[in-house]
C-alpha cells in the first residue's frame, strides 16, 4: 500500500511561482512505489485548486500541468521564466476534512478525492514558511515534512531569528528593527538608531524571502525610501549593517535515527551579476531568473577548521530555532576571517538545482533519497 502525500505549493507570498517550480522537481523524484502523490496548489486568493488536471500518467510532471494547463514542450520544469506561473483561479476547488481519524481531500460537492496520510508542503514564505499552514496540519493531526510551528515562525521573522541566534552563541550582525508602532509614533528615534549604523544599509521586510522588498543603501538619504519600499511587503522592517564578505550556505537535514541533524558541505553564492561588484548581491533575479547571475560553489573553498565551524554552527542554528527535517543556514564569512550568521530557511528552495539539494547531493545524497528521507521524518512525529 503506498501512502498518499498531499504536495502542497503556491500560496499567497511573492514566492509563488517558485513554489510551483519545487513543486514539479518533487513529484519528479517522488518514489511512486511508495507514494501516491495529491498535488493541491493554493492560488492568490488562498483557495486551494485540484492540481495536475492534464497530468498523463507515467509523463514528467511540469509547471505548465501543474498549473493545469496543456504540457508544451517548452515548459520550463527548474528555472523560472519571464512569465511568472500561477495556481489558477477556479476549476475544482477542494478542502480538507476530517471524519473519525481520516483527513479527506474532498471537492464542493464533498466527494471524497484521497485520504491524506502525510502532507508535503513546498511552500514559501509568509502563510506557508511562517508557521500557519504548519498549524492547519498540526489540528488535524496530518503529519509534515519540516518545521513546526514556532521554529516556522521564528525562521520566518528575521528580527526574533536573530535573537534565538544571539542566545545560542551565534555571531549576528548590528541591526536595528522598525516596527509599524516605531514608525508612526517614534520615527525620528528609529531613524537615529539606524544612523548608528555604518554604511551601506540592507533594509529588509521582516518577514519576506526571495530577497523580495530588499534594498541595499550606500546613503542615509536613501533610507525612508527604502524602508517605505520594505513596507510594502512588511510593516515590521529589519535594517542591518552590510557585512562584506563571502556567502556560504550549509544545508541541515535531520537524522532518521533520532541522532543529531547532520549538515552538508559548505556551498558558497557567488553573485556575478551586477557589472559593479559594490552592488551586487543575491536578489530575486540572480536567484531564480537568470541562470549564469549566481553560481554554487560546492564544496566551498575553505580551510578546513572553517568548513567545520560552518557546518557545526549550522547544526547550531538549526536547534537554536527548534527545527525539524530541513533547513538551509546561510552565512557570511567576512574578510577578517569571521562567521556570521545572516539566517535559516525552514523551507529552503528545493527545485532540484537549488542550492539546498545541490549540496546534498555533493554530499552523498541524492534529490530522491532526501525527500524520502524528509517524507520519512515526518511520519516519525
Ligand atoms: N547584512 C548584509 N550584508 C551584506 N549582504 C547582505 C546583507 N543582508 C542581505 N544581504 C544580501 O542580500 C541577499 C538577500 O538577503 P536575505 O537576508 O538572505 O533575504 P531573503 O530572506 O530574502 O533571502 C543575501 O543573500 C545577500 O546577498
Ligand atoms: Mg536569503
Amino acid at each position: 500500500m503506498t501512502k498518499t502525500v498531499l504536495v502542497l505549493f503556491g500560496g499567497q507570498s511573492p514566492e509563488h511561482p517558485v513554489s510551483i517550480v519545487t513543486a514539479a522537481g518533487v513529484l519528479n523524484a517522488l518514489d511512486t512505489g511508495q507514494y501516491t502523490p495529491i498535488p493541491v496548489g493554493i492560488n492568490q486568493h488562498g483557495d486551494w485548486v485540484l492540481a495536475g488536471t492534464h497530468q498523463r500518467q507515467g509523463t514528467e510532471w511540469s509547471v505548465a500541468t501543474l498549473t493545469n494547463q496543456q504540457p508544451t514542450e517548452s515548459t520550463p520544469t527548474t528555472a523560472l521564466s519571464d512569465t511568472l506561473p500561477e495556481v489558477p483561479e477556479t476549476t475544482t476547488p477542494v478542502a480538507l476534512r476530517k471524519v473519525n481519524s481520516d483527513n479527506q481531500l474532498i471537492d464542493v460537492d464533498g466527494n471524497v478525492i484521497a485520504t491524506i496520510d502525510v502532507a508535503f508542503p513546498l511552500l514559501h514564505g509568509p502563510n506557508g514558511e511562517d508557521g500557519t499552514v504548519q498549524g492547519l496540519f498540526e489540528t488535524l493531526g496530518i503529519p509534515y515534512v519540516g518545521a513546526g510551528v514556532l521554529a516556522s515562525a521564528v525562521g520566518m521573522d528575521k528580527h526574533f531569528m536573530k535573537i534565538a541566534f544571539q542566545y545560542a552563541g551565534l555571531k549576528v550582525g548590528p541591526w536595528v528593527t522598525i516596527t509599524d508602532a516605531d514608525w508612526q509614533n517614534t520615527r525620528d528615534d528609529a531613524l537615529a538608531q539606524v544612523a548608528q549604523l555604518d554604511l551601506p544599509l540592507f533594509v529588509k521586510p521582516a518577514r519576506g524571502g526571495s530577497s523580495l522588498g530588499i534594498k541595499r543603501i550606500s546613503m542615509l538619504s536613501q533610507l525612508e525610501e527604502a524602508i517605505e519600499h520594505a513596507r510594502e511587503f512588511d510593516t515590521k522592517v529589519v535594517i542591518e549593517e552590510g557585512i562584506l564578505g563571502r556567502e556560504i550556505e550549509c544545508g541541515v537535514l535531520d537524522s532518521l535515527d533520532g541522532s543529531r541533524a547532520k549538515a552538508s558541505y559548505p556551498g558558497e553564492i557567488v553573485v556575478t551579476g551586477d557589472d559593479n561588484v559594490e552592488f551586487q548581491f543575491y536578489d530575486f533575479e540572480s536567484k531564480y531568473q537568470s541562470a549564469d547571475s549566481a553560481e554554487l560553489s560546492c564544496p566551498a573553498e575553505l580551510p578546513e577548521d572553517v568548513t567545520e565551524l560552518v557546518r557545526d554552527q549550522a547544526v547550531r542554528a538549526f536547534e537554536a530555532v527548534d527545527a525539524a527535517g530541513l533547513s538551509r543556514v546561510d552565512f557570511f564569512y567576512t574578510y577578517d576571517d569571521e562567521l556570521v550568521i545572516n539566517e535559516i530557511n525552514t523551507m529552503p528552495g528545493f527545485t532540484p538545482i537549488s542550492m539546498y539539494p545541490q549540496m546534498w547531493q555533493r554530499t552523498g545524497v541524492e534529490y530522491p533519497e532526501l525527500i524520502d528521507a524528509l517524507l520519512r521524518l515526518a511520519q516519525q512525529h
